[in-house]
């Protein structure tokens, strides 16, 4: 996710804003930028792709004496990473600077209509739309604009911006996007998360959905967007700077873990019309080739697999073409029958895995249409693919992926949901149910997540001495199963299996006794009373049963030892619900062993050799 830093007060904002940034490096990005307003009440904006010592390098030496000003670190969503992209962006008259997080959805729509009316825009992003925007509304009021121009925003975002004329004076605002205010002694400060303002006060506000807060150095004034004044407490903040960072959970594992409702939002906002219709515009550049193809290839490794293979479940279902999913090592060097009706999906989150790239290249020398689906913009695999979809996710940064699951799998299946539409076999009615229940998980999400203090008070200590676990699904559930089965060993050292439950009883079945328990994806779906048969062939060999159930299932409650209630959902996107009281239980179980979450052994993030 992107960084914000903002400063009114008495000190030199460059370096304040400078040491902010720093600050929220760990955060991710691949540009930086700053803007100030200078003793003279001239604009100084400076950015720069890639790290952030090439902004410091360019600024200094010539960094303007400034009271006031807004920094920022940008993780590419819209427009790839370059100078022009990174934020401030400017409007036409060179006065008012914006700096966003999140994405604004109805974006093509304003820029058409600012071209239309003139504006030059120069960059490929969505938030200097915002710029020229607050330029059309501006009369005097920098706080009135951007209230103006909220109302006009479809989308999520944090905002921050600023008026050359108006040179005491900040204003940030949120929807669906933390930004937090600072609270200091004759100054103020505006920030996406607390690690970048610790250093210089612990008194602040989180702003709630729907605020804006109008800053100068001797205070802070929030307003809803009409410009009603609301009330908020401010509060002392007790963290530590690496804390923090952590966004006050103890590993980054566990913040991801908290924030896929968000990361869910962002990646189904921009997919759903506002008529309720699925589109995926980034379809484009292969709308021939959809039309025409007669199957369908995913390669992923790892995670990204199992998430490729709800995909592929998916894409067969709405579209009647056969698909299939190969982890790229196997793919690379055993490939399927590959020619320009073969679609080639490649899902990695990275973009870099080196697995996942080489049998990409290779379908695309035998003529194959390409789409990739990735967190990462201009990584390796945009280059390989003929259409992209971003997961905007904001970036992972613990090694074990959980964010980049759940939006992977919806990406998937609206991915699927977008090739049905195109060889029309999508009808209006299971596009509207689609629909409905991608709108509602961000919610169903959030509820799963209440299940934390269940599974760490419980369930973990319960079961941490196990001999290991066996993880069973089937149909949609079973690939759940498998990455349930991943996070726990990959995070606790502990063994877990991933099988079909209908496998169990042709071997691994011998495994289970009152030490091994069974880990049953129970949620609803068509094979559920065949799954349930098998649950119980596993109670007969004395195996306890953890369960994660759809609510309401009270008969599953009566078989399972324990259960883990997560709301229905349509059945192909029921794994992003259940998978999060298994990321749970992984993460508490591994807590119990006192591993290192964040850094399991032997594992790397990014997976750039053979
Ligand atoms: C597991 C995990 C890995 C990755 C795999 C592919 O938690 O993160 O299994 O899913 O290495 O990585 P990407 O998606 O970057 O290609």
């Amino acid at each position: 996710m992107c960084g914000i830093v903002g400063y009114t007060g008495p000190r030199e904002a460059g370096p304040i804003l400078m040491e902010g940034l720093r600050r929220l490096e760990y955060r991710g990005y691949d540009s930086a930028g700053i803007a100030l307003v200078d003793d003279q009440g001239d604009l100084f904006v400076e950015k720069r792709a890639g790290k952030l010592s090439n902004l410091a390098t360019a600024i200094a030496e010539r960094t303007p004496h400034a009271a006031v000003g807004l920094a920022h670190t940008r993780w590419a969503t819209h427009g790839r990473p370059s100078d022009v992209n990174a934020h401030p962006q400017v409007d036409c008259t060179g006065r008012i600077t914006v700096i966003h997080n999140g994405i604004i959805e109805n974006f093509q729509e304003l820029r058409d209509g600012l071209e239309a009316r003139g504006h030059r825009l120069l960059s490929e992003t969505d938030t200097e739309a915002i710029a020229h925007l607050i330029e059309e509304a501006y009369d005097g009021d920098i706080a009135e604009a951007a209230r103006k121009t909220l109302q006009q925003l479809e989308g999520a975002y944090a905002l921050a911006v600023m008026h050359r004329d108006e040179n005491d004076r900040l204003v940030g605002a949120r929807k669906d996007v933390p930004l937090v205010v600072g609270l200091g002694e004759g100054e103020s400060f505006l920030a996406s998360d607390v690690a970048a303002i610790l250093a210089h006060t612990r008194r602040v506000i989180f702003l709630e959905e729907g605020d804006v807060a109008d800053l100068r150095p001797e205070g802070v004034t929030i307003t809803d967007v009409q410009g009603r004044p609301v009330e908020r407490v401010p509060e002392t903040i007790e963290w530590t700077v690496e804390a923090a960072e952590k966004g006050g959970y103890d590993t980054f594992m566990l913040k991801e873990i908290h924030e896929q409702p968000l990361a869910l939002r962002q990646s189904i906002t921009g997919r759903i019309t506002r008529a309720g219709r699925i589109e995926v515009p980034e379809l484009e550049p292969v709308w021939g080739a959809v039309r025409t193809a007669t199957r369908v290839e995913l390669v992923a490794c790892g995670t990204a697999s199992y998430a490729a293979m709800i995909g592929a479940a998916a894409i067969q279902s709405v579209t009647g073409l056969p698909a299939r999913v190969t982890v790229g090592s196997e793919f690379r060097y055993d490939p399927p029958p590959l020619d320009e009706h073969t679609l080639v999906i490649a899902v990695t989150q990275s973009g870099e895995t080196a697995d996942t790239i080489a049998p990409t290249r290779l379908a695309r020398e035998r003529g194959c249409p390409i789409i990739a689906v990735t967190n990462t913009v201009g990584s390796a695999i945009t280059r390989e693919a003929d259409a992209v979809l971003f997961l905007q996710a904001g970036p992972e940064m613990a090694v074990a992926a959980s964010k980049t699951f759940v939006t992977q799998v919806t990406t998937l299946v609206i991915l699927a949901a977008g090739l049905a539409k195109l060889r029309g076999t999508l009808s209006s009615g299971d596009e509207s149910q689609l629909v409905e229940a991608l709108r509602a998980l961000p919610a169903g999400a959030e509820r799963a997540l209440e299940l934390n203090e269940h599974v760490a008070a419980g369930l973990a200590r319960r079961y941490v001495n196990s001999r290991g676990f066996m993880f069973v699904g089937r149909g949609p559930t079973y690939p759940a199963a498998l990455e349930g089965a991943l996070k726990l060993k990959e995070i606790s050292y502990v063994h877990a299996e991933g099988y079909p439950a209908g496998e169990l009883k042709h071997g691994p079945i011998s495994l289970l006794d009152a030490e091994y328990p069974l880990v049953a994806v129970a949620t609803r779906s068509p094979t559920y009373d065949k799954l349930i048969s098998n649950v119980m062939e596993g109670r007969a060999r004395d195996a306890r049963v953890i369960a994660v159930g759809t609510e309401g299932d009270d008969g599953l409650g009566r078989i399972a030892d324990d259960v883990c209630w997560v709301p229905d959902t349509h059945e192909l996107l029921s794994p992003v619900l259940s998978i999060i009281p298994l990321q749970l239980f992984a993460y508490h179980v591994a807590l119990e062993r006192g591993t290192d979450v964040d850094q399991p052994r032997n594992l790397a993030k990014s997976v750039t050799v053979e």
